[in-house]
C-alpha cells in the first residue's frame, strides 16, 4: 500500500477529516533519516491505532549549534520506502514556512526538568521541541503520540507541555532499540564510520558498568570510572554523566535519593554528538 505523503496542512487536514471519524489517530513525529527505531515506534502506533500518521521535520528551533543542523542527515526517498515497507498510512513533511509562518516564539517553563543534562547542555532545545510539538499536535489533533526513550528528558518534557496545556493527547514512551553491539540507533550514527561505530558501542557498555557496580562503589566514583572507561577510546569524549532520578530528572548522590535511578549520557565522537541512557535497578 501507498504512503499518503502530504507536505501542506490544509491537505493533510483534509485527508485527516475524510478518513478520521471514529477512528484513532497515532502520531510518530520524526527529524527523517528513519532507522529500525522509528519503525518500531510507527509499528507501537499501528498496534494502538487506527491511521497511523508520521512526520519528517528537521525542526530549525530544537538545533543550538548551526554546523549540527546543517550536518543532520536528510534522505526522504529512502525514508519513504521505508515507510511504505512497514505500511505506514501517512508521511507529513512540510517545509519551515509551512510549519512557522510567523516569527513569534513561545517560551516555555518546564522547571526542573529541563535544568541538567540535555537541558543544560544545550540551551534552547526543549524549547525548540516544545513548540514544534505543540504545532504537530494542533494540526494534527491525534489521539495518542509515540516518543522513543532514548530521548527520556524529552520524553518527560513532552509529557510535561501536554499536562501544562491540558492538551487530549496520550504520550506513550517506547523502550529504546539497539544494535547488536549495544549502540543506541540514532540517526545521527548514520555520520558514523565503522570504526566509529564499533568505538561508539562503549557508550552502552559504560551505562552496563554503572548498573553492574552499583553497589560497589559511590555514584560520584561511578561517574567518574564511567568517563575513564569512555575516554579511554581517544575518539571518545564525555560530554556529561548523570544519575537522576526517572521523575525528577534532578541528580542523586546516594541510590537512596531515588525510587527510579536512570544514568544518562552525552558523548561526543569527531562533531556527532550522542546521547544514551540505562534504568539502574535500585
Ligand atoms: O526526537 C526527535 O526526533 C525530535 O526531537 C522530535 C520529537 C521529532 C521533534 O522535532
Amino acid at each position: 500500500m501507498n504512503v499518503h505523503v502530504f507536505s501542506e496542512i490544509t491537505e493533510l487536514s483534509a485527508y485527516l477529516l475524510a478518513n478520521r471519524k471514529d477512528k484513532m489517530v497515532g502520531f510518530v513525529p520524526t527529524m527523517g533519516a528513519l532507522h529500525q527505531a522509528h519503525l518500531s515506534l510507527v509499528e507501537q502506533s499501528q498496534a494502538q491505532c487506527d491511521i497511523t500518521v508520521c512526520s519528517i521535520f528537521v525542526n530549525p528551533k530544537q538545533f543550538n549549534r548551526r554546523e549540527d543542523l546543517i550536518n543532520y542527515p536528510k534522505n526522504l526517498e529512502k525514508d519513504i520506502e521505508m515507510l511504505r515497507s512497514v505500511n505506514c498510512d501517512v508521511l507529513f513533511c512540510p517545509s519551515v514556512d509551512e510549519m512557522y509562518p510567523d516569527t513569534n516564539e513561545k517560551a516555555f517553563d518546564f522547571g526542573q526538568l529541563t535544568s541538567l543534562m540535555e537541558g543544560e547542555h544545550r540551551p534552547g532545545h526543549f524549547n525548540g521541541v516544545a513548540i514544534v510539538i505543540e504545532r504537530f499536535f494542533a494540526i494534527i489533533q491525534p489521539e495518542v503520540a509515540f516518543f522513543g526513550e532514548k530521548d527520556f528528558q524529552q520524553l518527560a518534557v513532552i509529557k510535561a507541555l501536554v499536562s501544562q496545556l491540558n492538551l487530549p493527547v496520550q504520550i506513550v514512551g517506547c523502550p529504546t532499540v539497539r544494535e547488536a553491539s549495544g549502540l543506541a540507533m540514532s540517526s545521527r550514527n548514520e555520520r558514523l564510520n565503522e570504526a566509529e561505530k564499533i568505538a561508539a558501542a562503549a557508550i552502552y557498555q559504560g551505562l552496563m558498568r554503572i548498573a553492574e557496580n552499583k553497589d560497589k562503589a559511590s555514584i560520584a566514583e561511578l561517574k567518574t570510572q564511567f568517563t575513564e572507561f569512555i575516554e579511554s577510546n581517544p575518539m571518545l569524549t564525555t560530554e556529561y554523566i548523570e544519575i537522576a532520578d526517572e521523575s525528577t530528572l534532578q541528580a542523586i548522590n546516594t541510590w537512596s535519593d531515588s525510587q527510579a535511578p536512570r544514568a544518562f549520557t552525552a558523548v561526543n565522537i569527531r562533531d556527532v554528538r550522542l546521547i544514551d541512557n540505562l534504568p539502574i535497578n535500585p
